[in-house]
């Protein structure tokens, strides 16, 4: 997608091939800043800080931590101990252990002499089959759009509640939920994003504001607790999110919030669909409240607040008295039965246990 005229991924190879770029998401809206890695380590820590976010991007950004792993030390001992600690950065995004598993698949049968060479050129097939299954998501769930579209008068657009950032930043390209929006937006169907805030660490607010503000997508920010009141009130025609892991069932675990979002969506008749590609199905469970680990992150993240002062300065502020604890789960649940949906590469399909393992080849 592009910024300010020019194309760029969340996360991409240096020419030296010792070296990978990402942009770095903890410093936007208020600057727009490349990081360079030339270690493994220094992609672990920037997933575990949340330079690089979102399930395929972490995904895709521990593949190439791989590949610097091996450029260094391309033992098997070195690829065994890379995969398990690019793996414990962040446990809930299921992306995580898919991508590296296809990593490590590649790269197992190769001499050490050659698992460098190898390492970059999988990581690279494994972005690139990433970004194109974003597009085809924006391709399937624009369809959606159309059809919502359909009999509305001009003036009066689609309008769509997302939660997190499911976009562009938290894929390799594309986005999952924000690629159907960019597709209906680029076809000229009147489309307007209802963008929550998404507390603690604002990924709507700072993310998917300033990814649909760049496109040129309408968009206004919410609280997130407005999702029920503009349900309520008609004004919201579809909910779409993404998800880190959803189970065989279809079960989805996103960003702590999206329950009480489908919750609300149910209550008012509001179809509540989730895009996903392949890598973010965990086809071992099956019910997620009960298995899917989720991450706890440290309280600051509710305690303190970051933004930009009116000098432009950006500055952390306590939000809280400073002897009230304070708890940070960063995922939920929803159960199956409260989602529509699945818009996925390959199409269309319902949250029913069985759906997408028809829709999917199951490994
Ligand atoms: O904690 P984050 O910002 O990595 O969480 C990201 C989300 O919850 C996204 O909605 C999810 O990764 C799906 S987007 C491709």
């Amino acid at each position: 997608m592009k910024v300010g005229g020019v194309h760029y991924r969340s996360v991409w190879p240096g020419d030296d091939r010792r070296s990978v770029h990402a942009i770095d998401q903890t410093r936007l809206p208020h600057a727009f800043e490349i990081v360079r890695f030339t270690r493994r380590e220094e992609i672990e820590r920037a997933i575990r800080n949340m330079q690089v976010r979102g399930a395929p991007l972490i995904g895709a950004s521990a593949a190439y931590g791989l590949c610097l792993e091996m450029a260094d030390d391309p033992s098997d001992a070195a690829l065994d101990a890379a995969c398990r600690s690019l793996l414990a950065t962040r446990p809930t995004a299921v992306d995580l252990a898919n991508f590296l598993e296809a990593m490590r698949e590649a790269l197992g049968p190769v001499s050490p002499a050659d698992r460098a060479e190898c390492a970059w050129q999988r990581a690279e097939e494994l972005a690139d089959a990433s970004a194109a299954s974003c597009r085809s998501i924006g391709e399937h769930g624009v369809k959606l759009i159309e059809q919502l579209c359909e009999g509305r008068d001009a003036s009066d657009p689609v309008n769509v509640l997302t939660h997190c950032n499911a976009g562009w930043l938290a894929t390799v390209d594309w986005g999952t939920a924000l690629a159907p929006i960019y597709l209906a937006h680029d076809r000229g169907i009147p489309v307007h994003v209802w963008v929550d805030e998404t507390r603690p660490r604002n990924q709507g607010a700072s993310l998917t504001a300033w990814e649909l503000g760049q496109h040129g997508v309408p968009h206004t920010v919410v609280v997130d607790g407005a999702a029920g009141h503009l349900a309520q009130r008609g004004r919201v025609q579809l909910v779409l999110t993404g998800t880190d892991r959803t189970t065989a069932d279809g079960d989805v675990c996103n960003k702590v919030g999206t329950y009480l979002k489908a919750l609300a969506a149910l209550d008012n008749g509001v179809p509540f669909w989730v895009a996903l590609p392949e890598t973010s199905i965990d086809w071992s469970l099956r019910d997620g409240v009960a298995e899917i680990p989720i991450e706890e992150r440290d309280p600051t993240e509710v305690t303190w607040i970051s933004g930009c002062d009116t000098s432009g300065r950006v500055v952390d502020v306590r939000i809280t008295p400073e002897a009230s604890p304070a708890a940070n789960p960063a995922f939920d649940v929803t159960p199956a039965r409260l989602v529509t949906g699945f818009v996925t590469e390959r199409g269309l399909c319902a949250a029913t246990p069985g759906a997408l393992s028809r829709l999917h080849a199951r490994p």
